[in-house]
């Protein structure tokens, strides 16, 4: 079947007032949401490159590009002589519904298991689908390295000398320039340079918490924030969460009216290992919900620039009035993980922050810092973030297409908008941790879905890392297809 006209809802549609997007991007999302929303089916012929010019009043480069796009992005093929046509959805598998844990406080005894899965994870002669590290060949390690040497060279006393909480300001100018796109009016004093994400949560817990304490966490969730909970002698409780919308503010309105809690803890954008993205409506009700029962929110925002369609989404910070989020984030998924570079934005909890900050390790490494606020002002980040996510938005859809090529049927798979992680619901009876141990034998590494939860939840789950792609990849998947196919009950 074909059809070609412009259906008069492209014409007319416009991205919203003070939204600034690509044209081609643009274009790219109201083709796909045409395409989404039933008018052009599999199979169908879209609107010519010339039609398009003409009805949209773009230029034919444009509309080449928002194809270019769609193809990328396997929502279309291009047939040669015939004209754009609309391709079957990437997966015949469905999402996972969202998660039902229980409801209730609950201490957090984090598995010994964790530290061989990150052990086997870096190991260098296992192939890693287990830990979320980006991709080496994805970051800009050449540029920074001659950064980090040219601020060294000029200023030997970054060596000798502490620095201080709040942390070196040209960086902390840095992060503030970039949190505009998030929606977030910061001033660098109001940032607080830490080692990496998983420390910023980490002060940010011990900030607002004390020994014995609830802390409302998304489920599941990425166990590094369980081993904090954990450290600290806090309890998780766990709240349902679904794989695209995040968090359900309902449940977690329920649960802070039944329970006593301390923190609420949520990745607003795509989540790790959901890849969930809260909606603005429901970052600025879950702020809102919050404040009004004085419960500090715990934001991680790591994945947050790491996204798939035409805008950086908001973070819940930016709803925020009274100084009540706590946002963290760090450079460790865009830029270098093994540079330790993170921060946090504590709102009304700045005094305290900054005291634990010292108290802990008095500062962050200033060569470090440095080089990364170096890249940030003249290193070509936007440029280097359009190709990654650009990449890893084709990786991800390459391992959903895989799994569902490998995988047995009743197999689920999220359907992530950025970041790079997929969590994958097997069928059920499926053992992840059995998986881990036969996957680990034929030199794959997975995460089994138990280390996500303080519950005993998500055995026939696991998370896979598409920040890498190859064949080998590709073939890794059919052996763990075939894995889970011999281990379903
Ligand atoms: C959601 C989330 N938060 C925090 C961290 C830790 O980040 P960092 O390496 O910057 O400490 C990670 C790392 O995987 C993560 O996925």
């Amino acid at each position: 079947m074909t059809r070609a006209v412009v259906p008069p809802d492209l014409k007319g549609e416009k991205p919203a007032a003070g939204v600034k997007v690509n044209l081609y991007e643009d274009v790219a999302a109201r083709l796909s949401r045409l395409i989404d929303q039933g008018a052009y089916k599999t199979g169908d012929r879209l609107p010519s490159v010339r039609a398009l010019n003409k009805q949209l009043k773009v230029s034919v480069s444009t509309v080449m590009e928002a194809y270019r796009v769609m193809e990328d992005r396997g929502r279309i093929e291009v047939r040669p002589q015939s004209g754009y046509y609309v391709k079957p959805p990437l997966t015949r598998l469905s999402e996972p519904n969202i998660s039902a844990p229980v409801c209730e406080p609950m201490p957090v005894s984090s598995e010994f298991f964790l530290s061989r899965l990150w052990r086997d994870s870096l190991n260098p002669k296992l192939l890693n689908l287990g830990a979320a590290t980006p991709n080496p060949e994805l970051l800009p390690l050449d540029k920074l390295s001659r950064m980090l040497a040219s601020v060294v060279r000029s200023d030997n006393s970054l060596g000798s000398t502490y620095d201080q909480p709040p942390g070196c300001a040209p960086l902390r100018v840095q992060i503030v320039r970039r949190m505009i796109q998030a929606g977030c009016t910061l001033t660098p004093d109001q940032i607080v340079t830490t080692s990496g994400c998983q420390e910023a949560v980490s002060l940010c817990l011990r900030a607002v918490c004390r020994p014995g304490d609830t802390v409302a966490v998304e489920s599941p969730i990425f166990y590094g924030i369980l081993q904090a909970i954990e450290s600290l002698g806090l309890q998780a409780l766990e709240i349902p969460t679904h794989p695209r919308d995040g968090i359900s503010i309902e449940a977690l309105k329920n649960a802070v009216s039944q329970n006593r809690v301390s923190a609420c803890l949520v990745m607003s954008n795509f989540s790790n290992p959901l890849g969930s993205c809260i909606s603005d409506a429901n970052k600025k009700s879950l702020v809102a919900l919050l404040e009004r029962r004085q419960i500090p929110l715990i934001e991680d925002d790591i994945y947050g620039e790491l996204y798939f369609g035409s805008e950086r989404p908001r973070v819940a910070k930016s709803f925020d009035k009274t100084g009540n989020v706590l946002l963290c984030s760090s450079f460790s998924k865009t830029i270098a993980p093994g540079y330790r570079v993170g921060w946090v934005a504590p709102g009304k909890y700045q005094a305290q922050i900054e005291r634990l900050k010292m108290a802990n390790n008095l500062a962050v490494a200033l060569p470090t810092q440095m080089a990364i606020a170096k890249f940030l002002e003249n290193g070509g980040y936007d440029h280097h973030l359009r190709r990654i996510r650009r990449i890893y938005e084709r990786q991800v859809a390459a391992m959903s297409e895989a799994i569902n090529r490998h995988f047995p049927q009743e197999t689920k798979v999220t359907r992530p908008t950025g970041g790079y992680v997929l969590w994958i619901e097997l069928p059920a009876g499926t053992d992840s941790l059995q998986l881990y141990q036969t996957a680990i034998k034929a030199g794959i590494t997975i995460a089994p879905g138990t280390v996500f939860t303080a519950q005993p939840k998500y055995r026939n789950c696991i998370r896979l890392n598409a920040a890498f792609w190859s064949e080998k990849v590709d073939h890794a998947l059919e052996v763990l297809g075939k894995m889970v196919l011999s281990l379903k009950k």
